[in-house]
């Protein structure tokens, strides 16, 4: 299967958000996909900074000659949703160089000259995807699936500071663009893969496994729990354990069958101060329903993608 993975990568840069890091791991540990491009996007940490650490994590993952292009350096409408670049990462890695172009145009020309072939993988804020979506009307019917990591669907973050999930409240404009524009789309939201959890132990068995990826990945992982422990101690299990959110999005098309699905009718709110970013999943029982436009992972079970995870990760 192709495969084109659009990512916010933090793994690599001190303390940072890692399940995008473990995320390019698992699909790279499967040989049934090809991986033909990675693309970056503002999220999690700014595009440039994303850019060099998914060369950088290609790198140590021993597949450098899978090229980067980078992506939006901002949400489509609300541009002051960007981090800052940390010095830290330009220092260490600013001396990788992506491949030419842009995220959005490199999807678009792949996806229309290969109708049907490519899977979008996209576990960041959708803004090069509704980008690539809205250069080439012919991207929505020609791509094979979209696989998001977004939105929250059977529940709600109930924090008012962020009513939607990360990636949809970054940018819900493009959320609600993909949404509408009929490409094919299963979405794996917040309220499934916060039950997936790596634990404090599991990274330091990572960090104490000797082995190149495990170690590093694991020292990661121990820096990220410090840092959710000492900056959100009322979350759930803060400093102990954190979700796998964008892994469980590869396992969409690597371990369906792990995940529970259903039909739904899906749209984001994004012309709201206080909702924006809310996801409103219609499951399609009502008399008077829509008709659906994707499909939702509604379950998973947890353990047994645990199981599968540490057992891919394990063996970098
Ligand atoms: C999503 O937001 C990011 O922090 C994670 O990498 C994941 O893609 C979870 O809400
Ligand atoms: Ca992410």
């Amino acid at each position: 299967m192709r495969v084109i993975l659009d990512t916010d990568m933090g793994m690599g840069a001190p303390g940072s958000e890692i399940d995008d890091g473990f995320a390019l791991a698992l699909l790279l540990a499967d040989d049934t996909f090809d991986v033909e491009l990675v693309t970056s996007v503002n999220g999690n940490i700014d595009v440039e900074s994303g850019t060099y650490l998914s060369i950088e994590l290609l790198q140590r993952l021993g597949r450098p000659e899978i090229p980067v292009v980078r992506g939006a350096a901002a949400p489509l409408v609300e541009p002051e949703k960007v981090r800052a670049a940390p010095d830290s990462v330009r220092e260490a890695f600013g001396h990788h160089v992506p491949a030419p172009g842009y995220a959005a145009a490199e999807i678009a020309r792949r996806v229309v000259e290969s109708p049907g072939e490519i899977t979008i993988v996209a576990i960041g804020p959708l803004t090069n995807v509704a980008a690539a979506i809205a250069l080439d009307e012919r991207v929505a019917g020609a791509v094979k699936e979209i696989v998001v990591m977004g939105g929250v669907f059977l529940g709600h973050t109930n924090a008012r500071r962020m009513p939607g999930e990360f990636n949809w409240w970054v940018d819900a404009h493009a959320a609600r663009a993909v949404m509408r524009s009929g490409a094919p789309t299963r979405l794996v939201g917040l309220d499934v893969t916060t039950k997936v959890r790596l634990t404090r132990e599991h990274a330091a068995t990572m960090a104490a496994s000797g082995r190149p990826f495990g170690q590093f990945a694991g020292d990661c992982t121990i820096a990220w729990l410090d840092r959710l422990g000492r900056e959100h101690p009322g979350e759930e299990d803060a400093g102990g354990s954190c979700a796998m959110h964008d892994p469980l999005a590869v396992a969409a098309i690597s371990r369906p069958e792990l995940l529970t699905w259903a039909p739904a009718h899906v749209d984001v709110v994004s012309n709201d101060e206080v909702g924006r970013g809310i996801a409103v999943a219609d499951l399609l029982t009502g008399h008077d329903a829509p008709p659906a436009n994707t499909t939702i992972a509604t379950a998973v079970d947890a353990d047994a993608f645990m199981a599968y995870f540490l057992d891919r990760i394990t063996a970098y």
